[in-house]
């Protein structure tokens, strides 16, 4: 079904058009070049291929097709990118997997999003017309500018309990699918009123731009402070960030998210131009929110109060950060302080020296557990934390870090949280660890950086890849080479899994098939030069001599092995048939060199 899907939305969406809307695009040496967004760099080495749709970058190696590209860029699972490249392309998914459950689901949706597009509209309006004079009279008061405020399109919802109500009803939708959709509210008597009033609204969009949620804070005294929308069909509390789309672009060009805890606290660091930063609204960061934000940054910069529990969270929050493989580091906040506060009275200056004297996430960890834990404690925090590694390749990395951190033996952390033999695929342990196993559910995801994933390329794999070119350069040989035994010529496993998909497509689009180790091989050995001419023919010839030469050898041990077992059974007529067929083996390959 899926490959149908993707067949489709490849001949429908030009890889250029989507890369161009997150890199600068300029034409060179028969690609389009541009910046990579996957790395940090100053020249550009990253390359798209229009004709054959995929992208390469010659600086971190990363490389697939657009669907790779659309999830990667925007920190997607593959079957959200998928969905949402497929809207794009006017590609409906259900007319290749009939599923009426699915339909609905995707209808009640799209109801929920247009209702939120509905009221987005209702609460701009608002903010500039008289009923919201004391929301822009609150905002200037807190410093922030006009151009941020329509940015993140901050509104307003007057004093009314059938305000957006009326609205909604002007617009066709039945206040009953507006409570189901989390804008409007209703009581145990049935009645139905606006959920959000007398406040400023702060819209949470989706990583399409989408309003999904709203936030809202009292213009008043008033309880609570801050009113958020409970979960809905296209709204999970815990999974989203405040201000990700407006952040995700500076993200992956400084490479760092600053992640912090209020809306104002967000705007008010755009405004003094820290574009990288978002917030964990309103609940603790959870491992979901990690995963998003990875996928934009290679650190984290986690901003918190100096207080007890501010203490307590940033642990917790350092910790899923560092289990998924990102480095993170922590910042505090004078006392009294938020980050709001202390850019509204210090600026930059005031942020900056914070952000200059945070520690490093690790350290800051490893020095709070040895301070404040008693020593079971110790020994069973550095356990849970190995156990729940989002990726077991990682304990290398930590092991030896938690030992000298924490005065422990190396060999007694290796014992815990899954000794080496179960660690193969079988992925973290325990409810906390399975958020981050299934990343590499589905499709081998790309994020992560595929340089640092691919194992050590040893002698045999070197020559596996250098043989390797020829099919993948040269697609229409397949059926020859594999008549010819190409397979033999293979010696390790990267080497023959990737021949198996290139002989099963035939020449066909071969890169839904690959992981990612493979992906990032073949678009590197599509964006090289091919041997053409002379050169070509000479190629030809050294591949067909040396899938010969390899089926010669494989005879000849062949013959060898029978020689022995004959010899062994004291056969001697046999052993002398089978010499006399070694030496004619070996007579052509001699009179050849
Ligand atoms: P704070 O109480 O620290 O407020 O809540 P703040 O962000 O500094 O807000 P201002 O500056 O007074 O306007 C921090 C964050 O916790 C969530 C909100 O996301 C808020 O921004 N929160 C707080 C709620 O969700 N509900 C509340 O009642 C209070
Ligand atoms: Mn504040």
């Amino acid at each position: 079904m899926d490959r149908q899907v993707i067949e489709a939305l490849k001949q429908r969406l030009n890889i250029v058009d989507v890369v161009r809307r997150y890199v600068a695009l300029r034409p060179g040496g028969g690609r389009q070049m541009g910046l990579c967004p996957f790395h940090q760099e100053k020249t550009p080495s990253f390359s798209v291929n229009e004709a054959e749709g995929f992208f390469y970058c010659f600086g971190c190696q990363a490389g697939g097709d657009v669907i790779d590209f659309y999830q990667r860029v925007n920190g997607l699972e593959f079957k959200d990118a998928l969905e949402q490249l497929a809207a794009e392309a006017g590609i409906e998914l259900k007319a290749y997997k009939p599923d009426p459950e699915y339909d609905a689901r995707q209808q009640l949706k799209r109801r929920c999003l247009d209702m939120h597009g509905v009221a987005q509209e209702y609460y701009r309006r608002n903010l500039n017309l008289a009923v919201g004079d004391a929301a822009r009279t609150y905002l200037r008061r807190r410093g922030m500018n006009d151009e941020i405020v329509a940015a993140f399109g901050v509104g307003a919802s007057p004093d009314d309990w059938q305000g957006l109500a009326t609205f909604l009803r002007g617009r066709e939708y039945t206040p009953e699918e507006a409570v189901q959709a989390g804008l409007l509210s209703q009581n145990e008597r049935g009645r139905i009123y606006d959920r959000f009033r007398g406040r400023l609204i702060f819209p949470i969009q989706n990583l399409s731009g989408q309003v999904i949620a709203f936030g809202g804070r009292i213009l008043t005294d008033g309880e609570p402070k801050y009113l958020n929308s409970s979960d809905t069909p296209i709204y999970k509390k815990g999974e989203h960030l405040y201000g990700l789309f407006q952040a995700r672009q500076a993200m992956t060009r400084s490479k760092r998210a600053i992640l912090t805890e209020g809306y104002m606290d967000v705007l008010s660091l755009h405004q003094f131009g820290y574009k990288d930063a978002c917030g964990v609204l309103g609940t603790a960061l959870t491992q979901d929110q990690v995963k998003r934000v990875a996928g934009f940054c290679s650190r984290m910069a986690l901003i918190f109060d100096g207080d007890t529990a501010g203490r307590k969270a940033a642990l917790r929050s350092a910790e899923m950060i560092l289990q998924y493989g990102v480095s993170c580091s922590v910042v505090r906040m004078p006392d009294g302080e938020d980050v709001d506060s202390l850019l509204q009275k210090h600026g930059n200056e005031g942020l900056d020296a914070c952000l200059d004297a945070a520690q490093d996430g690790l350290d800051y960890c490893l020095s709070v557990v040895r301070e404040g834990f008693a020593p079971r404690e110790i020994v069973s925090w550095a356990n849970g934390f190995l156990a729940h590694l989002a990726d077991n390749s990682l304990r290398p990395f930590y092991i030896p870090r938690l030992a000298q951190g924490l005065g422990l033996a190396e060999a007694d952390l290796r014992r815990f949280g899954g000794g080496q033999g179960r660690l193969g695929g079988s992925g973290p342990q325990g409810p906390q660890g399975r958020a981050f196993a299934h990343q590499t559910e589905a499709r081998p995801s790309l994020s992560g950086g595929v340089a640092q994933r691919m194992p050590a390329v040893g002698r045999d794999e070197r020559d596996d890849r250098y043989f390797l070119r020829f099919p993948i350069q040269y697609p229409e040989y397949i059926p020859e080479l594999a008549r010819r035994g190409f397979e033999r010529l293979l010696t390790t496993d990267f080497g023959q899994a990737l021949w198996r998909k290139l002989a099963q497509v035939n020449g066909g689009d071969v890169l839904p098939l690959l992981d990612a180790a493979e992906k990032s091989f073949w678009t590197q050995t599509r964006s090289k030069e091919k041997p053409e001419g002379d050169e070509l023919a000479q190629e030809w010839q050294h591949v067909c001599r040396r899938i010969e030469e390899a089926g010669v050898r494989k005879s000849r041990e062949e013959l060898m092995e029978h020689i022995r077992l004959a010899s062994s059974q004291g056969d001697a007529v046999e052993v002398k048939r089978l010499m006399a067929a070694l030496t004619d083996l070996n007579a052509p390959s001699r009179e050849e060199e």
